[in-house]
């Protein structure tokens, strides 16, 4: 037996003249006629492997060797004639005097070497061979690393990690349960929770005092490259809390993760209530990479003599503007394009002014105007500046939505991580659909102090003690200060239109838990997949996830979801539809 001495991607110049064994994967085979090179994969990288001429047996049968067959090899390393500067190993390699075949392999149907040489949907169809990819092979690594900064820096911090049920009772987070039957109850499910918001909060009211895990969670929704149907967050509860020394234990958990690829995290992170988020970047995850942000116009728009900005304004309308460094020489075909995404967005239109060569603009305005305008965004000669008369969400949204995906051309910048906190969220949203006040981030989200009051008279302007943690546009987490008194709890739940029963039914044994002396406390989430992202330098959470599913929500390697059998159903008590 061949008993692995070194992994292949370990092997460096000091190893010289060692005798060694490597175990792996056939990358490629080079038969030069006296020559027969083999580079051997394992997790840790490739090695090259020569068999030479006179052990005539020995490379014959390297010569049969073929991608992705599973071998040992026995030998000697050598410094190589000629150094590969690309492969870590490059500088050796293992002049074989031993090869045992351990496993042959079919031909995979792609190559296995980055960048990938297949779409998406073969390769998750194979991602057993998939994940045989350095890259791959890097960031499940990675998110292994990233787990163990977590534990400890959780753990050093005085948190103790502590599970919590996956068979529970539905948890109201927004997106849809997924249920499992119960054999036991027929006709009664149990849901997989979409956070352990409850059983966190009930660990406070137990005492645990500072609570996290690493926790998989469950939201059937629809599916987009940072969204998975189950996916793993790192939940945090903490009693007794200071919401500034809260932030600094979350700034410095980023810091600790961030270390693990080399970068600096600037800190303390920026904080920006929700409203002003929305004023300056049109979106409560704002990127701030782009050095330009959103600006109100409407005085001075109104000082103007434009007959569609003073309509606008008559009709309760508001003009917002962008100035975007040096895109003053957009072409006209460019700008066109940029009004339609703006009725895209939902924009009636998309003005423009620029001054290069001389006043130009889609508005009929004189130059006086046009220059009041300019001045009031401060923009330089080589700018553009862009603007929108409408409804004050509508311009928002749109301007930030085109300023968040403006080419970022100078890599420096794309490069930046630019991490804030997001505060003062509204404590509801009306939905049109359920017609009714849903809450912004979950029920037990307690109000601003000074907001009670509204509750009973108009909800929808309560602010909440809620935050989201938010890098470079993308919602790395969210979290509040919890609501630890039970009447004002029944008061929350009642101004989301919850009758007394359906209260009692679904959350009543929290409410008498939160009645037996329960501390104020607070805590967050993050999406653990998403910072692992972050880290690998993915643009999607498929990339960090060993086996996820498709924005489909399908497992193209298992193929579930799958059909059940008559009597498996008929034990749960469930009959299927037609
Ligand atoms: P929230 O719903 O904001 O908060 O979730 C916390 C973080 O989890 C990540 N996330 C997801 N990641 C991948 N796929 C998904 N489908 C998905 N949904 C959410 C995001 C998000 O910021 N119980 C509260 C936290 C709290 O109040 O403490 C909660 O779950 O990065």
């Amino acid at each position: 037996m061949l008993k692995r001495t070194d992994y292949c991607g370990e092997l460096r110049a000091g190893h010289e003249g060692r005798e060694v064994v490597l175990t792996g994967w056939v990358q490629r085979v080079r038969d030069i006629g006296q020559l027969v090179f083999v580079d051997v994969r394992d997790r840790e990288g490739l090695a090259q492997v020569v068999f030479h001429a006179d052990r005539h047996d020995l490379m014959e049968e390297a010569k049969r060797l073929r991608p992705e067959f599973v071998v040992g090899i026995g030998g000697t390393v050598r410094r190589r004639a000629a150094v590969n500067p690309d492969m870590p190993t490059g500088e050796v390699e293992v002049e074989a005097s031993d090869l045992r075949v351990f496993a042959a392999a079919k031909v995979p149907p792609f190559v296995i070497s980055d960048p990938p040489q297949a779409s998406e949907e073969l390769r998750l169809k194979y991602r057993y061979l998939d994940l045989r990819r350095p890259r791959m092979q890097r960031n499940i690594r990675l998110r292994h690393e990233a787990a163990l900064v977590v534990r400890n820096y959780m753990s050093r911090n005085g948190f103790l990690e502590i599970e919590t049920p996956i068979l529970a009772n539905p948890t109201p987070e927004g997106a849809r349960d997924f249920l499992v039957p119960s054999r036991f109850h027929k006709g009664r499910f149990y849901a997989l929770p979409q956070s352990p918001q409850q059983f966190k909060q009930t660990l406070m009211v137990s005492g645990f005092d500072r609570y996290f895990q690493i926790v998989r969670c469950f939201r059937d929704e629809a599916l987009r490259a940072d969204r998975q149907l189950e996916f793993t967050q790192i939940d945090i509860e903490t009693s007794f809390i200071d919401r500034d020394d809260f932030f600094a234990l979350n700034e410095g958990l980023m810091e600790a993760l961030f270390a693990l690829i080399g970068r600096r995290v600037e800190r303390p992170f920026p904080r920006l209530p929700y409203s002003e988020s929305m004023e300056r970047f049109g979106t409560d995850k704002p990127d701030l990479r782009p050095p330009f942000e959103i600006r109100d116009l409407t005085a001075v728009a109104g000082e103007t003599g434009s007959e569609p900005l003073r309509a606008a304004l008559a009709a309760g309308g508001e003009i917002k503007g962008l100035l975007v460094p040096g895109a003053g020489s957009l072409s006209r075909g460019q700008l066109d394009k940029l009004g339609e995404k703006a009725r895209e967005l939902g924009a009636k239109g998309l003005a423009w002014i620029r001054r290069q060569g001389g006043w130009k603009s889609s508005l009929k305005m004189s130059d006086a105007d046009l220059e009041r305008i300019w001045g009031a965004l401060g923009g330089a000669e080589v700018d553009l500046a862009l603007l929108i008369a409408d409804r004050k969400e509508t311009a928002l949204k749109a301007l930030g939505e085109m300023r968040r995906t403006w080419p970022l051309e100078d890599p420096s910048r794309r490069d930046l991580l630019k991490f804030c906190w997001v505060t003062d969220f509204p404590l509801f949203e009306w939905s049109e659909e359920e017609k009714r006040f849903v809450s912004m981030h979950h029920p037990f989200t307690s109000p601003v102090e000074d907001d009670v009051p509204l509750l009973d008279t108009d909800p929808g302007k309560a602010r909440a003690k809620a935050y989201d943690m938010v890098l470079n546009g993308v919602e790395l987490g969210g979290g509040s200060i919890r609501i630890h008194d039970r009447t004002l709890q029944r008061r929350v739940f009642g101004a989301l239109g919850l009758t007394e029963e359906e209260t009692e039914g679904k959350f009543g044994y929290f409410l008498d838990a939160l009645g037996y002396g329960a501390p104020p406390h607070g805590g967050i989430a993050f999406g653990f997949d998403r910072l692992v992202m972050f880290l690998a330098g993915e643009e999607s959470i498929r990339e960090v996830i060993p086996f996820p599913k498709t924005t489909g929500a399908l497992d193209l390697m298992t193929g579930s979801p799958s059909n059940v059998g008559e009597d498996q159903l008929t034990e749960l008590g469930l009959k299927l539809k037609k």
